[in-house]
């Protein structure tokens, strides 16, 4: 399969890394607004696949959508990440643009594209893209449930010093401060969590993950790249192999949990077809409550989305 990765930045570049070294496609193509990026990228991966062995044709283009033709999945993962002090929140105005911008350019070489968005403020942004792109929503999700699950599992591996692999868990909700993960549907090794760890601290854990990327922020000052570029990959995986994996991505929701017509993270199962299912959960009334809270604040972004009148 051939694979765009839009955006040459950290975390496109790393995407497009870890698909090359895992095999993923034959054929991967970078693209960049800023000329001779996604080039010299592309150019320095591809001189890697000797040394790490792959055999993946990693290319970059600069703004050429037509060397994208053909293309079985486009990563999303343009637009400006957070500095310090901002929210994913703030970069609606500038990314809405660019997301709509880079998705109809696009899907007009590769109209039978999967779409996978990863700028933010996510579950906008993939929003933005399902209306650009006038695909099905089952073609376009973007990746964050992933990313804030494997957070959560490293903090929970790090308390009880296991290995990460072993740590089940759920999170639902936007991609941001209100994200709802879920210690009733993790556990370790099929041990559930509250047998291993104080309430306390499970709540503390809960909190960290919360604000997992923001603390990368501050101490990287721009956002994170190794783990969002490592859990898009697992998603382009579940898509090329049809591994109807489960796992939580933004998706589109009408209906489920009660929630009509935005995008939001809730568990789904995932294949070459993309999203096959969206699964409803049992929550109890606290969990729906967080849920609710969560789909009202990804709701009010929607409404300074629609209020932009782009589409
Ligand atoms: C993060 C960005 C990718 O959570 O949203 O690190």
């Amino acid at each position: 399969m051939k694979i765009t990765v839009i955006g040459a930045g950290n975390v496109g570049a790393t995407c497009a890394n870890v698909i090359a070294h895992k095999a993923l496609a034959n054929q991967i193509v970078l693209v960049d607004v800023k000329e001779g990026l996604a080039e010299g990228k592309a150019l320095d991966m591809w001189q890697t696949a000797s040394v790490n062995i792959f055999d993946t044709r990693i290319t970059g283009v600069t703004n050429n959508y037509e060397a994208t033709s053909d293309s079985g999945i486009i990563v999303i993962t343009s637009g400006v990440p957070r500095k310090p002090g901002m929210s994913r929140d703030d970069l609606i105005s500038i990314n809405a643009k660019i997301v709509k911008d880079v998705t109809e350019k696009a899907i007009r070489y590769s109209p039978e594209a999967i779409i996978i968005v990863v700028s933010n403020p996510l579950d906008v942004m993939t929003y933005a893209a399902y209306l650009a792109s006038k695909k099905h929503h089952s073609k376009v999700f973007g990746m964050a449930g992933i990313l804030d699950a494997a957070r959560y599992k490293s903090f929970i591996a790090e308390e009880l010093n296991t290995s990460p692999r072993d740590v089940q868990a759920l999170l639902l909700g936007g991609h941001g401060d209100t994200m709802v993960p879920l210690p009733r549907y993790t556990s370790v090794s099929g041990i559930p969590v509250s047998q291993l760890l104080a309430q306390e601290k499970i709540d503390q854990i809960v909190q960290k993950t919360r604000q997992g990327g923001g603390d990368l922020v501050k101490l990287i000052g721009t956002s994170a790249w190794y783990a969002p570029g490592a859990a898009v990959a697992l998603m382009v995986e579940a898509i090329v192999h049809d591994q109807h994996r489960i796992f939580s991505i933004c998706a589109h929701v009408n209906g489920e949990y009660g929630i009509r017509d935005i995008y939001l993270g809730v568990p789904v199962k995932l294949g070459r077809s993309g999203v096959e299912e969206v699964i409803e959960i049992e929550l109890d009334e606290d969990e729906k409550q967080l849920l609710n809270d969560s789909a009202c604040s990804v709701r009010r972004l929607k409404k300074a989305l629609d209020d932009m009148k782009l589409f």
